[in-house]
């Protein structure tokens, strides 16, 4: 079947299989690589990805029900000069990762909460990762870098 979206600003179209994943169509056709898969069964948040503004697991949805919509991958995230999201500036300032798997999940996760709740309290931060699973840093320094980040996008709309 055919599958037309727009990754990271870029229409791309591809025929694949209809049982293609999202994330197997970022990864093995678009080699989006940065999305990954730890669990393959919707409960580690790895492979969370922005569509149409909105985090999903990409792991738990086809490519082709995805038609039409704005993917947003981790690849997409930093400027074209390179210059990092907030979010990812604020993961590298807090010492939000160590091995770094589930940080791609968890930045996207992020985006997603403060462009929905740029308030978002504690509470709130820690029930909008619950989906988004760590290994080694604990959580502690992953709400720090949300919180972070929080405080630097306040002050870059200021
Ligand atoms: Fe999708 Fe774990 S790989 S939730
Ligand atoms: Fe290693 Fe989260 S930084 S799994």
């Amino acid at each position: 079947m055919k599958v037309e979206l727009v990754v990271n600003g870029k229409q791309v179209s591809a025929d694949v299989p209809p049982n293609t994943l999202l994330v197997q169509f970022l990864r093995e056709h678009l080699r989006l690589t940065g999305t990954h898969i730890g669990c393959d069964t919707a409960q580690c948040g790895a492979c969370t990805v922005l569509a149409d503004g909105r985090a999903i697991k990409s792991c738990n949805a086809l490519a082709v029900q995805m038609q039409g919509c704005e993917i947003t991958t981790i690849e997409g995230l930093a400027a074209q000069d390179g210059t990092l999201h907030p979010v990812q500036a604020a993961f590298k300032e807090c010492h939000g990762l160590q091995c770094g798997f589930c940080t791609p999940g968890m930045v996207l996760s992020t985006v997603d909460l403060l462009q929905r709740h740029p308030s978002a309290d504690e509470r709130q931060i820690r029930e909008q990762l619950d989906g988004n699973l760590c290994r080694c840093t604990g959580y502690q320094n992953i709400v720090r870098a949300v919180q972070t980040a929080q405080q630097s996008t306040a002050t870059a709309v200021a």
